[in-house]
């Protein structure tokens, strides 16, 4: 069963977010991988993900309100068979941690390696819309990493 883990810094924004949506057409698709996700901090483990990342994911009829936050473990090094960071700093922490052949979500999809913005710092009137740009970079990258995953090409 081939295994990949998605990474962020709190695993309570962006994280859960790619995790859900993996599990989602992995499911549909009738896949045997198994998919989580974990964060480089330990500040937020035990929670649930945000509010605004457990909207938009239901806006797609996607269920993450029963994930919690982690950090990562060194068992997760020889666990995964991919491991995926959501921006350069979270590769770079992970690298420092041990991690070896850590891919960037935005490597996937077009997106030319740009970085997952991180959500937790929006602010303003337009936050929701601002998750929902999140959620469509994550969505498409995630739908070409597992394509990639599936014909064997990465
Ligand atoms: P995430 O977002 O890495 O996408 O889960 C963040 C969550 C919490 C914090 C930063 C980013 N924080 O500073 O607590």
């Amino acid at each position: 069963m081939k295994k990949i883990l998605f990474v962020c810094l709190g695993n309570i924004c962006r994280s859960p977010l790619a995790h859900g949506i993996a599990e989602n057409i992995v499911q549909k698709k009738g896949l045997k991988y198994k998919v989580d996700s974990a964060g480089t901090s330990n500040w937020h483990v035990g929670e649930a993900p945000c509010t605004h990342s457990v909207t938009i994911a239901q806006r797609h009829h996607i269920d993450i309100s029963q994930q919690h936050s982690r950090t990562l473990k060194k068992d997760d090094i020889e666990s995964f068979d991919y491991v995926v960071a959501m921006d350069k700093q979270n590769k770079t922490d992970m690298e420092h941690f041990g991690f070896k052949n850590v891919y960037l979500l935005g490597n996937f999809g077009g997106f030319n390696g740009k970085d997952v913005p991180d959500p937790y710092f929006f602010t303003g009137e337009d936050v929701l819309n601002g998750f929902e740009k999140v959620y469509t970079m994550v969505e498409t990258c995630v739908e070409e990493l597992l394509q990639k995953v599936e014909n064997g090409s990465l």
